[in-house]
């Protein structure tokens, strides 16, 4: 029933529910309206109509409070499905780095590729942003993929898809962030896979990890961090995707957001075993070099390193 294109993998299931939504409210709306005008008729002043007041009747009772009670569980069993399928992103899904910044949406792909206001997509592919934003609340939204996800300071958000036909869609920004909040927007464009393989070798740059790796020794990290510094400091080997202890007894996931806070908010989660000495770098590293460090940290391991050497 929708007038936009279906263009990702989730698009058809999301117009489903609504759709079937749209269809249920219609037909309550519809029997509200017709017993209203039948009393309307029937109990208006002066008709003869049986007055009395009713008696209690369980049946009656029990198929009004049952049948929707049915109807709606099912759309809430049938939305939690449909939600948790597009909060999870599939473990082959490729990341591309988002940062948004008052009025434009910046774009890093892992081989270095950078965009402004465009996302190149391969069909077919399962892609996840992460997401970040340098200054206030963005919001990023495809109408044609059916998804839209807040953007954060200070917090990576994580939205997926897999677009299913080539084609040129409408990115927004849906969340009000200022005076040119109507024009942050732009293009998401979905090609065919050799196409997209085309597209990332010609805006070849150098890799974003490699970026990371630079700027860990630019900025200093290496000076603590590598097992050679007399520093006591986490190696941060093989660091990615790993449980870490923390001094306070409990456990935390090292995902993006992880190596995002440890990096600005280093006295927020402190390892266990490790003085909290680290200083912030918030406020002096912009977003998009964050990202090159996490980049590079989730490909800091040892075998990589190992090669390294024996090169
Ligand atoms: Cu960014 Cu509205």
């Amino acid at each position: 029933m929708s007038m936009l294109p279906q263009a990702s993998s989730f698009a058809p299931d999301v117009d489903h529910l609504f759709d079937a939504l749209l269809l249920l409210c219609g037909l309550v709306t519809i029997g509200v309206f017709a017993v209203m005008i039948v009393f309307c008729v029937r109990y208006r002043h002066g008709t003869a109509a049986e007055r009395t007041p009713a008696r209690q009747h369980l049946g009656v009772e029990l198929t009004w409070t049952l049948i929707p009670f049915v109807l709606f569980m099912g759309i809430f069993g049938w939305s939690v499905h449909l939600w948790i399928r597009l909060r999870t992103p599939p473990k082959n899904a490729q990341p591309v780095y988002v940062v948004a910044k008052q009025w434009m949406w910046k774009v890093q792909h892992p081989g270095g590729q950078r965009e402004i206001d465009t996302l190149h997509v391969p069909v077919g592919q399962p892609i996840r942003l992460v997401m970040t934003s340098q200054d206030v609340i963005h919001s990023f939204y495809v109408p044609a993929f059916r998804v839209k996800q807040d953007v954060l300071p200070d917090r990576y958000t994580e939205l997926w898809f897999t677009a299913t036909q080539a084609g040129t869609f409408h990115l927004f920004c849906a969340e009000f962030c200022g005076t040119d909040h109507a024009r942050m927007g732009g293009s998401v464009i979905a090609m065919a896979p050799a196409d997209y393989a085309r597209w990332l070798h010609a805006h070849a740059g150098l890799g974003l990890a490699a970026q990371g790796e630079a700027l860990f020794r630019q900025l200093g990290c290496s000076g603590c961090h590598d097992p050679q510094s007399g520093v006591h400091a986490p190696d941060l080997y093989d660091l990615y995707g790993h449980t870490v202890p923390l001094s306070d007894g409990s456990q935390v996931l090292a995902d993006e957001r992880y190596l995002q806070d440890s990096i600005l908010l280093p006295k927020k989660q402190i390892a266990a075993g490790y003085a909290p000495i680290m200083p912030s770098f918030e406020g002096r590293i912009g977003a998009e070099d964050v990202l090159a460090l996490v980049d590079y940290l989730k490909t800091r391991t040892r075998a990589a390193e190992d090669s390294h050497e024996h090169r």
